[in-house]
């Protein structure tokens, strides 16, 4: 395995990219999915059910884990992979975006953001010199920018400020994370739905040189179509040969169609979030298991899938215990939606090394159209 952290495209089919990360821990096939394990855990799933269904690389969040174990604490335990064993790679999100979602009693400014946990109503702060001494601490392999996420609609004047500063704690960032060959230190997108200052915050990004783009500030409010037009005007002004990463998205079609443009790499609750709330996903789109029309359904989620919560458990017994509240619910569909996330990457995989995305992508949709029923 690489000793150092390696982005190399094996194939292109119009603007969708097929690549692989190699860094110390481990491969990431692109374009990639990373199921969120927001506290060291991938909620109602085992890790080792998480890396059977083809996932390279999961998601931590400094915000929950500075809280509670805390960061010092998981060092001392030999870092987040082995408090969870989880040996392969982990990407770690900076904390800004969760401190303005779930904390209270926020205080930004220039220097970083104070808050209040949402747990204890504790005080912190976070800068982005902390974020990136606590992903350390963590040893995260990929580590993101403090950066601001402002919500859609907003005043130019809000979201201009926000990015400018963002870029500013990009190098702040970038300087505390310093020379770590085996890890990357991702810069974040900012510029909400205004494209001058998208490009602008892409190219200022480009300069630092950083081993990795994210584009943040997307599917917060917008509708899907403002969301891929800035996709459409961002991405060419991103570096073609360093990964790139669309945070927090999205539903299967989401992710089609920003792979199409270019993206390489997801995070997001929804298969997870979705699967505790009695919502499966599947080929043939999304089935709400609260629904009484499955009360007396012998069929399974998909016959044809490898995973035996999609195959083997009929949706009369998925209906109750979902209408029971029962744990297995959970886990079952958080089963369910993890591997048809998985399989959909797999399948965008194979359909552009094999030149054939468009295809793929039509025959995707076809089958989300026909429902289930
Ligand atoms: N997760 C989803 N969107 C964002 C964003 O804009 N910034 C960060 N840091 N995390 C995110």
């Amino acid at each position: 395995m690489s000793e150092t952290f390696q982005f190399k495209l094996i194939a292109t089919d119009g603007k969708a990219r097929r690549g692989v990360i190699t860094m110390p821990r481990g491969e990431v096939r692109t374009p990639a999915f990373m199921p969120v394990g927001t506290a060291g855990t991938v909620k109602a799933m085992y890790l080792d059910q998480v890396r059977e269904l083809g996932s390279d690389i999961i998601l931590g969040n400094v915000y929950h884990l500075m809280l509670r174990p805390g960061a010092e604490r998981v060092a001392r335990l030999g870092g987040l992979h082995d408090f969870a064993l989880w040996p392969h790679p982990i990407l770690t999100d900076s904390g800004g975006f969760q401190v303005m979602s779930l904390a209270s009693l926020r205080e930004l400014d220039e220097t970083g953001v104070r808050f209040r946990s949402h747990i204890d109503g504790s005080k912190h702060e976070l800068t982005p010199e902390r974020s990136i001494e606590i992903q350390g601490l963590l040893d995260s392999d990929i580590q993101m920018q403090l950066d601001e996420c402002i919500r859609l609609p907003a005043e130019r004047a809000e979201i201009e400020r926000a990015m400018e500063m963002s870029l500013r704690w990009a190098e702040r960032s970038a300087k505390a994370f310093g020379n770590q060959p085996g890890k990357a230190m991702f810069g974040i997108v900012q510029g909400g739905d205004l494209i001058d200052l998208r490009v602008r915050s892409a190219e200022r990004l480009a300069a630092m040189d950083l081993k990795g783009y994210a584009v943040g500030g997307l599917a917060v409010g917008e509708p899907q179509d403002v969301m891929l037009a800035t996709l459409d005007e961002t991405l060419p002004v991103m570096p073609v040969d360093k990964p790139r990463y669309l945070m927090g998205v999205g539903t299967p079609d989401d992710i089609l169609q920003s792979v199409a443009r270019g993206i390489d790499m997801f995070d997001c609750v929804m298969p997870t979030r979705a699967g505790r709330h009695g919502l499966a996903y599947t080929r043939f789109g999304k089935v709400n298991l609260k629904n009484a029309r499955h009360a007396d359904d012998p069929r399974p989620l998909d016959e044809a899938s490898g995973c035996p919560a999609s195959r083997d458990y009929s949706r009369a017994y998925l209906h109750h215990l979902v209408r029971s509240n029962e744990a297995l619910a959970s886990m079952l569909l958080t089963w369910n939606n993890l591997a048809y996330y998985q399989s959909l990457m797999s399948g965008m995989r194979a359909a552009i090394e094999a030149g054939g995305f468009d295809d793929f992508a039509a025959a995707t949709k076809s089958g989300w159209a026909r429902g289930d029923l």
